[in-house]
């Protein structure tokens, strides 16, 4: 295995297609009356009970796992598996792919939680977590937080569902895989809950800061996404014990714990399209010629060669910083050389 090499962090990937999928056109909701939970692509049918009680979470949800397969798009842009899907308008559940399964249940944590907070699910509002004990005594606790422990039991509900709804035998490969994706949505709401944190407003005369006040905040996603690619960089390889559960295959390591993210098989390579793994393959993907690293030509083109093309980029050039206060700048155009995977 070379370096760098990608876990198959085996996930039924995006609950829901991207393209054709109301779930992710959320205005589709605004204009619309009542969304139809019978026709969203790619609910299981728990999920669908869950829509029919939850009707006004759904558009949030779609916001959600946009944002988790965006993220998952930006920090894959440079791997052979770039988070890209084989079909955006199929139906995705059969699907496989390492994943943004997890990003997704992160992804919902964080805009349910802020959706209670702006006041727009009719079962929950601002967060009413308690008073972080080292907060200074003279400061206020109570500004409208984002309500995190209903976005993660929410999460937890809805995300989940899909797992929880199906039965295989115990010790077969089919529940080793859901047990995975189980924990790895956990890791991925974990992630959101570790990284929240207090944030504070000056109040007081002409900007004294002599009064605070503090809510409970959510990090930005790019942090959570930071965080959960380093996870998936670490992640831990698992297998099923005699007794039926997930346990670590290399005992030396410390086992992992809940916000660690497992896989229970290598990745496939990726290198060339394969509809059963949801790999699109590297022709034609932009590389880098003197990175050594997964972006470089040598690994993102599998040994195959590269294409060298003269490109024309136009970039913000000889900028000036007028008083007060813009900068303007001209457009310039360079050549530069582009190399792309044969
Ligand atoms: C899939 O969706 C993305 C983003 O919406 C779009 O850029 C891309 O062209 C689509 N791919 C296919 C194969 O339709
Ligand atoms: C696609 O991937 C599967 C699983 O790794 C493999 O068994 C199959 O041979 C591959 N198909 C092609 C056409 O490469
Ligand atoms: C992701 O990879 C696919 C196929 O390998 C390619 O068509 C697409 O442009 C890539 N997306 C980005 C953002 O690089
Ligand atoms: C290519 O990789 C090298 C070495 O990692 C880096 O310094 C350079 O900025 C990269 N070029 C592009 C266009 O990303």
């Amino acid at each position: 295995m070379s370096k760098g090499h990608l876990k198959y962090v085996h996930v039924i990937v995006v609950v829901l297609s991207l393209a054709m999928n109301p779930l992710l056109i959320p205005e589709a909701y605004i204009i619309g009356a009542q969304p139809l939970c019978s026709q969203l692509v790619g609910l299981s049918q728990g999920q669908k009970k869950l829509c029919q009680l939850y009707q006004d979470h759904m558009q949030y949800i779609g916001e959600g796992a946009k944002t988790g397969i965006r993220e998952c798009q930006y920090q894959f842009r440079h791997r052979r598996w770039n988070c890209s899907t084989v079909d955006n308008s199929s139906d995705l559940c059969h699907w496989r792919a390492p994943s943004s399964l997890w990003l997704n249940a992160a992804g919902v944590v964080n805009a349910v939680s802020r959706a209670c907070r702006e006041g727009e699910l009719s079962s929950c509002g601002c967060s009413r977590a308690a008073r972080p004990k080292d907060l200074p005594r003279d400061w206020l606790w109570g500004g409208c937080g984002d309500n995190l422990n209903y976005g993660y039991r929410f999460s937890r509900e809805f995300v989940d569902a899909r797992e929880r709804e199906k039965s295989f035998p115990k010790g077969s490969h089919e529940n080793a895989r859901l047990l995975m994706n189980l924990h790895n949505n956990e890791a991925g709401r974990r992630i959101v809950s570790d990284l929240a944190h207090v944030s504070c407003k000056c109040h007081g005369v002409s900007g004294s800061c002599s009064l605070k006040t503090c809510w409970l905040q959510l990090a930005d996603f790019r942090k959570v996404g930071d965080a959960l690619k380093e996870k998936y960089d670490s992640a831990v390889a698992m297998k099923l014990n005699s007794r039926g559960k997930l346990v670590q295959m290399h005992s030396r390591f410390n086992p992992p714990t809940n916000h660690d993210l497992v896989y229970i098989e290598q990745s496939p390579d990726y290198c060339l399209k394969n509809q059963s793994t949801g790999s699109l393959g590297t022709v034609g993907r932009l590389c880098n010629k003197t990175s050594e690293g997964m972006d470089g030509c040598e690994l993102m083109c599998c040994g195959r060669g590269y294409d060298q093309y003269k490109a024309q980029i136009v970039e913000r050039c000889h900028c000036k910083f007028h008083w007060c206060c813009y900068v303007k700048c001209k457009r310039c155009t360079k050549i530069v050389d582009q190399f792309v995977c044969k």
